[in-house]
């Protein structure tokens, strides 16, 4: 689906995207010769570029029975197979500014992107590398792109959660009240039996801490209905990451709506296992509902290489919305955002 020149002009906000899924197979070659480190997946090495292309056609579970294959890394192995040419300050820098340049290309004007500190510090990577790199971007790519960001401290929901508040404590003299890289903390990775409310306490010391919270609720997921509810009712939230499946609960849209939660969804992500004719009437039935939502694109080079600016095209082309209506999706991001108010303004 070629990009109009309409979405492609359009002002945006990006306000979920996994920095880590942003990793580029130019780049990540570039960084495995850099710090001699062989790409694989398991016992599978890649000893070309083209083999290394190859490896990103995931499946989506290894069951043969469900139509997985065995020799193939899922979204998420390929995701995290990915992180391991990523070591020093100057990798995560670069992975960051990748996409801040690209950023600028799209036109999207401030993005709050997720991190996943424990996929790197779990291979031994020090955590002051991560965080020190994205902050040196965070500033160079305002200053040299245009493109501000605030982004979000992501807990591994699969990893124990003492583990990621271990983290989250090396992590803090980089928040909002430090250095001033992240503003947010929100879960990650697979929420198979990792319900939000296992975080709870998490969230609130993070809360306490002066930051923004928000959970993935994937679409389609096992419980997803139940994660959706701790997230509004026990968690309290402030916007779920997905949670596209609130449309099968009355109580769960009314929750939404009444305590002004917005869903950062991802089209392109539920496309690839969803009909076109049963996931694009969904968004219609958002808006007609008054659950606020804005387009993103989660992990684009996992993804088809489908960036924000596909998400959106999907979005006006198979969902039917105006432009008018797009205008109205574009400025929700705006106005579900964690920036300053003069930011804001600055924005649109
Ligand atoms: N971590 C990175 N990408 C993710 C996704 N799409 N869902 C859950 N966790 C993730
Ligand atoms: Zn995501």
């Amino acid at each position: 689906l070629a990009i109009s020149p309409f979405i492609a002009s359009l002002p945006k906000v990006e306000l979920h995207i996994h920095i880590e899924g942003t990793l580029q197979p130019a780049l990540r070659w570039k960084l495995a010769q850099r710090n001699n480190i062989p790409l694989r997946f398991k016992s599978q090495e890649y000893h070309t570029y083209e083999e290394l292309l190859d490896s990103y056609n995931v499946t989506y579970n290894h069951r043969p029975e469900l139509g997985g294959r065995k020799d193939v890394p899922t979204f998420l192995e390929a995701y995290f197979a990915g992180c391991e040419v990523l070591l020093t300050e100057d990798d995560f820098y670069d992975l960051a500014m990748d996409y801040l340049a690209r950023c600028r290309e799209m036109n999207v004007r401030y993005v709050e992107p997720f991190f996943d500190i424990q996929a790197h510090t779990r291979r031994g990577v020090p955590a002051e590398h991560v965080l020190n790199g994205y902050l040196r971007a965070q500033r160079d790519g305002a200053s040299r792109y245009g493109v501000r960001s605030n982004w979000i401290f992501c807990f591994l929901r699969d990893e124990p959660v003492e583990d990621g508040e271990a983290a989250y404590q090396t992590a803090l003299p980089w928040a909002k009240s430090g250095h001033g890289l992240f503003h947010a903390v929100g879960l990650a990775s697979n929420a198979y039996e990792r319900p939000p409310i296992l975080f709870k306490k998490a969230f609130e010391r993070a809360q306490a801490d002066g930051l923004h919270i928000t959970t993935h609720c994937d679409f389609g997921q096992k419980d997803t209905h139940e994660h959706i509810r701790q997230a509004i009712f026990d968690v309290q939230i402030e916007r779920i990451d997905h949670g596209l499946d609130v449309l099968d609960r009355d109580e769960l849209i009314a929750g939404l709506v009444d305590r002004n939660v917005g869903l950062t969804l991802c089209p392109h992500a539920y496309h690839r296992r969803t009909a076109t004719e049963v996931l694009f009437p969904k968004l219609r039935e958002l808006l007609d509902k008054g659950v606020k939502f804005c387009i993103n694109s989660d992990d684009p080079v996992y993804m088809h290489d489908v960036w924000i600016d596909g998400n959106m095209e999907k979005a006006y082309h198979y969902g039917g919305l105006t432009k008018q209506e797009m205008v109205q999706l574009a400025r929700n991001a705006v106005d579900m955002c964690w920036a300053d108010e003069a930011v804001k303004k600055d924005i649109y």
